[in-house]
């Protein structure tokens, strides 16, 4: 009857190698009854296999604590390092119910002391290779490694584990991340060799205008447990040996990689290589970062292959491939081609219309890979430390000859983080399913290297924050985001200044000082969110302190409550870049200023710091005024009175200019977000809410004029004000500005601008900032809204929308499964709904008709005004136009239909 899935650490399924002192434990709790509630858990941790199946706790023993938590923190005695723990879990209902213990699960320690680091920083080449002698049985062995900027690591022939782009970038002079593998099966007892091919990635890149740390360098450590019990360490330090000039002619993230396979030493990756000709390796400077584990931040790897969809030859000796799918990642190829031939690899997202490829829009990135061939037979080329944003690759001979190519012998490599899927959305509007899917798409390619990047294809690809926060909704619906975003977190502490400034992009290899507050508020909205989709406590019990001093940084530059800094405002918007016509800068920093009060208020409240929770919270209301009243307004215009947000200014000539001109409607982002804040006073509502509706029907005939943020709080103000079905056909239109634009013209991932643009500039073909939509239809079209951090409470509100019949979503949160799919049959309702353990389902039913009656598996629980309980549902009462049903943990099937007379 009770069980206990997913025995996670660090929300990690047995991670190798963590470096959290105090890891948290999490698990889902199932119950075969309704409206069940964890009432206590009690966790054991053993320090082997065999106790842990005993339930012998001779690490630590929570003992039985009451509590409806299901993520709790290690809590006993310092844990060790290069140590593995098993445990435990199990918990009781709040009906005497007690689960069975959860099957064992595991994780093992790496570096917890810095000081038990071993080895030293090397570098003076791109192949490093030490080779090393077993004098017994190995019982287990492990590497750890940081090789900067990205590594290649080989043993005994073959390559270790299957992280690409590793490790993940950071500011490394504060942070330097290196990852764990367990190489037990590969280190033997006698001759072994470990190698390693170092790449520039973020590291060493030499590209104008990017931060340059210094030269590739590597410290590993690799320890080896024997069977008799004696450990052995092998680590980087002058012993090794390095060839400089190898078979690496370049590499660049934007530029591509350059191989020549000719000067690849064979076997130097195996023992007993003949490696006399090599230098020795120099010790070299630390990069200055503290070194964290990757254990728990997915990893960036090869998530897919694709085979080309078709291929064809715009000119003689040149192959075009099209991958049907816009991705982020690289080209396989297998050729066979004379002793070196110069094959070369170009990528790109479109084409010109002679079908050649079109790579005006990578701006200064050359996106090609370039191998230089052995010609002994069928080689393989695949690029290492680089990575390209493509839909088709061209593939042509700079030199020498290659066999013309066959769609067997190309394929896609899909690259991103290994992010665990927790959401999905399925409707009845195809064109909606398709949105859903480039955005998917786009949020993928961008989640790569530890960060998320505005693009993947030109040369920038840089952590854009504000790009990062507005699909932040989507992404964290979608994906186990927890560890990801941490890690993003981290970047901005690390890149944070003395005086509170961060950057507009991190980690901070431009120098984009200070952010725009619209780009830096993903220092607070993100932990925010952390914390009411997961339930994150951890994070901002971490972030609360900078971002105050973020926050603090933007306060002192407003004057009179106004905030005048900006530099982007509502970003691309229909017809150009900037918005500085529609929507006047100060309107959107003033706004920040003012929600960033208001989430560092609700961070202070649930961090258990009341005084502080008052201190902005009366700053937020200082700014709410300040706010009206530098930019509410209400003026004649063609004899119409028309209210708006907008700005004032008086030209030289004296005459007034309108910033965000409110002519019929005015600007829809300033109008939407002061309504979704709340801002608007009450008696201003109407009008506000009227403008924007009419800008929307009339000044763009249902379609949105917005930049970014437009794009994320118009819908929402709309669907929150009455105008539900207004923007779900905006939303759903196929005209230009529109998705279903972007989709009709071939976009298989979001565009960076509403038209579609084949030049250079701004143009990028997969931009996920646009993403915030697929929130917006979890929370509006599913109708899911969390109501109490971490889904312990949710609203569920079946949408009545002309032309959608059904949704089905489902979403595994850390409470566990929520599932909601409803059926519109017009005169009926149709729902289905899972509720996980300790969790509440508020459920808000439309009245489909005058009277309602409303089922559950077969029984009435509602008719003429009165409820009949059944079990797991909690209440119900009328309201004006919905009937709302409490219902606690369970699986349900609800049918709502008129009740007859
Ligand atoms: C990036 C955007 C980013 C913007 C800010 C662009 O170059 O691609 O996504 O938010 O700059 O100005």
């Amino acid at each position: 009857m009770l069980r206990v899935e997913n025995p996670r650490v660090e929300f990690t399924t047995n991670p190798l190698g963590i470096d959290e002192s105090r890891p948290r434990f999490s698990w889902t709790p199932i119950h075969s009854k309704r409206g069940r509630r964890q009432k206590a858990y009690r966790i054991i941790v053993a320090s082997s296999l065999e106790n842990a199946l005993r339930s012998i706790s001779d690490v630590w023993d929570s003992g039985i604590v009451e509590s409806d938590e299901n993520v709790v923190e290690y809590g006993g005695s310092p844990l060790k390092s290069f140590t593995r723990y098993f445990w435990r879990v199990r918990w009781w209902d709040d009906k005497g119910g007690e689960s069975e213990w959860s099957d064992v699960a595991w994780f093992e320690t790496a570096v917890l002391d810095s000081g038990e680091w071993r080895g030293k920083w090397i570098g003076g080449g791109q192949l490093l290779r030490r080779e090393f002698y077993i004098d017994g049985d190995v019982a287990e062995a492990r590497v750890y490694i940081a090789g900067l900027g990205y590594y290649e690591l080989r043993m005994n022939g073959v390559r270790v584990g299957d992280r690409v782009l590793d490790p993940p970038w950071s500011e490394y002079s504060r942070t330097v991340y290196y990852s764990v593998y367990d190489v037990t099966d590969i280190v033997r007892k006698g001759l072994n060799a470990v190698a390693v091919m170092l790449g520039r990635g973020r590291y060493a890149q030499k590209f104008s205008g990017v931060k340059y740390y210094g030269e590739p360098k590597l410290l590993l450590l690799l320890r080896v447990k024997l069977v008799d019990g004696r450990v052995m360490e092998v680590y980087s330090d002058e012993s090794w040996r390095c060839l400089e000039k190898g078979p690496i002619i370049s590499d660049d993230i934007y530029n591509g990689f350059r191989y020549d396979f000719r000067l690849e030493p064979v076997g130097w990756d195996k023992p007993g290589f003949d490696e006399s000709s090599w230098k020795l390796c120099t010790v070299v400077d630390p990069p200055g970062g503290v070194l964290r584990s990757t254990a728990t931040i997915p990893a960036t790897k090869v998530m897919a292959v694709l085979k080309p969809r078709e291929f064809y030859s715009p000119r003689p000796g040149v192959y075009v491939f099209d991958f049907g799918q816009n991705i982020t990642g690289w080209v396989r190829l297998r050729v066979r081609g004379s002793l070196g031939a110069e094959v070369r690899i170009r990528y790109a997202e479109i084409l010109n219309t002679d079908g050649t490829i079109n790579t005006k829009n990578l701006r200064g990135a050359e996106a090609t890979d370039v191998f230089i061939l052995r010609g002994n037979g069928v080689e393989t080329l695949e690029p290492r430390f680089t990575y390209h944003g493509f839909r088709y690759a061209e593939v042509s001979t700079a030199s020498g000859y290659i066999a013309p190519p066959s769609l067997d012998d190309v394929e896609a490599l899909v690259v991103h983080a290994d992010l665990e899927s927790i959401g999905s959305i399925v409707t009845s509007n195809k064109l909606v399913n398709d949105i859903h899917k480039i955005v998917m798409w786009s949020l993928k390619g961008n989640l790569m290297n530890g960060v998320q990047t505005d693009c993947p294809q030109r040369d920038e690809r840089m952590g854009w924050l504000g790009d990062a926060w507005l699909s932040s909704d989507s992404a964290m619906l979608n994906f186990n985001m927890v560890r990801y975003y941490e890690k993003i977190m981290q970047d901005i502490i690390d890149s944070q200044k003395e005086d509170g400034s961060i950057p507009d992009t991190v980690p901070p290899y431009w120098n984009t000082y200070p952010a725009d507050p619209a780009w830096g508020t993903a220092f607070i909205y993100i932990p925010w969110m952390l914390y009411t989709y997961y339930g994150d406590r951890r994070v901002i019990e971490k972030v609360y302190v900078y971002a105050k001093k973020w926050w603090n940084y933007l306060y002192t530059k407003a004057k009179d409550g106004v905030l005048y800094f900006s530099k982007y405002g509502d970003w691309v918007p229909p017809g150009r870049v900037f918005n500085i016509q529609d929507c006047p800068f100060e309107i959107i920093a003033t706004w920040i200023l003012y929600r960033d009060a208001k989430i560092l208020s609700s961070m202070a409240r649930a961090l258990g710091k009341p005084d502080e929770a008052k201190y902005f919270e009366e700053r937020a209301s200082e700014i709410a005024n300040a706010f009206n009243k530098a930019f509410l307004h209400e003026v004649e215009i063609f004899g119409r009175k028309v209210a708006g947000y907008f700005s004032i200014y008086t030209s030289q000539a004296g005459t007034q200019l309108y910033l965000g001109s409110p002519r019929f409607g005015g600007s829809q982002t300033c109008l939407a977000l002061p309504l979704v804040e709340g801002l608007v006073p009450q008696e201003k509502v109407k009008d506000i809410v009227e403008a924007l509706v009419y800008s929307i029907e009339v000044d763009w005939d249902k379609h949105f004029n917005v930049g970014i943020l437009g794009a994320k709080y118009v819908p929402e103000a709309l669907a929150r004000y009455g105008y539900l079905q207004l923007a779900y056909e905006a939303i759903t239109q196929e005209t230009y500005p529109s998705f279903g634009y972007m989709i009709r013209e071939g976009a298989t991932t979001l565009w960076e601008r509403w038209e579609k643009l084949t030049g250079s500039g701004m143009n990028s073909h997969n931009h996920h900032m646009f993403g915030s939509i697929d929130a917006w239809f979890y929370r509006w079209l599913a109708g899911i809204q969390v109501a109490e951090p971490g889904f312990k409470k949710f609203i569920v509100k079946p949408p009545l929308i002309k032309g959608l019949n059904h949704v089905s979503t489902k979403i595994y949160t850390v409470k566990g499964l929520v599932h909601v799919a409803w059926v519109n049959e017009g005169d009926k309702l149709k729902l289905v709904i899972d509720v996980p353990v300790g969790s509440i389902a508020e459920l808000h039913l439309p009245k489909i008709a005058k009277s309602i009656e409303v089922v559950e598996s077969g029984k009435t629980i509602w008719r003429e005004g009165k409820f009949t309980p059944t079990e797991g549902i909690i209440s119900a009462k009328e309201e004006k136009e919905e009937i709302v049903i409490e219902i606690g943990s369970g699986n349900y099937n609800f049918e709502l239909t008129s009740s007859p007379p």
